[in-house]
């Protein structure tokens, strides 16, 4: 028996289209050897993976929120185990980098969305996408760092690859799963960091993690003129919308933002003049589909750079049967940090 999640649209759903909510959307733990909706078929090794792994450790991200609240713009294929982050050992492998026994971990590369992920006993998966777990890290802790880490980690890898100036860098969305491991990240590389947190309660734990101030969203979070005040060198932006545009308009000459995310909105409400007369550079992060070079490049660093305390102090858990109530609630916006999923 293979306990797992499974995310089944029904007729009704099928019925509607785009990327909404869907509340016809059917959640349940489910034994995905014997569901009539899986078949038997599609967790069959070679049919859709060459590596099987146990799951010993998942985690919960925005991305899973919405999949378990039937965003199809995420749960792209019926029926679905969903589930970003995937981290376990080796039980049986076809692909030449791994055997039996080896502790992997994946990050995106459609588990979740477009194929099984992980929020299940067991996972079948392209031994071409899968990274070595971090000697330092144990598979409760990769799994804790998951794609919210290793975004973060991209995104300082790109600040440092464009370089930017000296000054403060900002991080928005800051309590965040993404935007705390951005503000650990950034500040344990010294550089002077400023949270943008819409939770007051979460001001002290921003500190504890290197922030050294604290403001609040709505700074940011309103209609900006194209170009203000010079406040930051920086920025890791998690929220989107005029969130952003306030960003970009606030950024020094030759500064950098990278955009990861859209928890206010995919909307981005500006003008060219923060590039054409600051030459401000607005940067990407897709973590789902970064090449594995930069997969194993960002995970060497995360096993390098981050503490295990820190890691501990943002990680709540939970087990399989409690991952549903647990995105309802990240999706409230009420979580501090990161919720992992005691799987094994
Ligand atoms: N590019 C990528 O590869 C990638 C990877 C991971 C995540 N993401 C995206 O990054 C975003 C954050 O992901 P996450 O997993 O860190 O999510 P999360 O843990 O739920 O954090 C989102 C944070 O955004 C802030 N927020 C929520 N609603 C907001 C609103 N309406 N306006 C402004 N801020 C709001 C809150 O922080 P405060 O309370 O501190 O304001 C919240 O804690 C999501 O859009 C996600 O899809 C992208």
């Amino acid at each position: 028996m293979t306990r797992g999640w499974l995310l089944t649209r029904s007729e009704a759903a099928g019925a509607s289209s785009g990327s909404e909510a869907s509340p016809a959307l059917d959640a349940r733990l489910a034994d995905l050897d014997a569901d009539d909706a899986l078949g038997g078929a599609l967790l069959v090794e070679g049919a859709v993976g060459d590596v099987t792994v146990d799951v010993t450790h998942s985690s919960l991200n925005f991305k899973d929120a919405l999949a378990f609240n039937g965003n199809r713009g995420v749960a792209r294929i019926s029926p679905l185990v969903p589930g970003i982050d995937v981290v376990g050992i080796v039980t049986e492998s076809h692909h030449p980098r791994w055997r039996a026994g080896d502790r992997v971990l994946l990050n995106g590369a459609g588990a979740g969305e477009t194929r099984h992920g992980g929020l299940a006993e067991r996972a079948v998966l392209d031994g071409g996408t899968l990274v070595a777990v971090p000697a330092s890290l144990s598979n409760a802790r990769a799994a804790a760092v998951g794609t919210a880490g290793f975004t973060a980690m991209m995104a300082v890898l790109a600040l440092e690859k464009h370089g930017v100036p000296d000054g403060d860098v900002l991080v928005t969305g800051a309590s965040g799963g993404l935007g705390s491991y951005s503000v650990a990240l950034l500040a344990a590389s010294g550089r002077r960091v400023v949270a943008a947190t819409g939770s007051r309660d979460h001001v002290d734990a921003l500190r504890a993690l290197g922030a050294a101030e604290v403001i609040d969203r709505s700074e940011l979070d309103r209609e900006s003129k194209p170009l203000e005040s010079q406040r930051w060198a920086a920025a890791v932006d998690a929220v989107g919308g005029r969130s952003l545009a306030t960003v970009l308009a606030t950024t020094a000459p030759n500064g950098a933002v990278v955009a990861c995310g859209n928890a206010s909105s995919p909307d981005l409400p500006t003008t060219v003049m923060p590039f054409i007369l600051r030459g401000v550079a607005l940067l990407g992060a897709n973590s789902t589909a970064a090449p594995l070079a930069v997969r194993e490049h960002a995970w060497g660093r995360l096993g390098a750079d981050l503490e295990p305390s820190m890691i501990d102090s943002l990680t709540r858990w939970v087990d399989l049967e409690s991952a549903a109530d647990a995105a309802a609630e990240l999706l409230s916006g009420a979580v501090r940090g990161r919720v992992g999923v005691t799987i094994e």
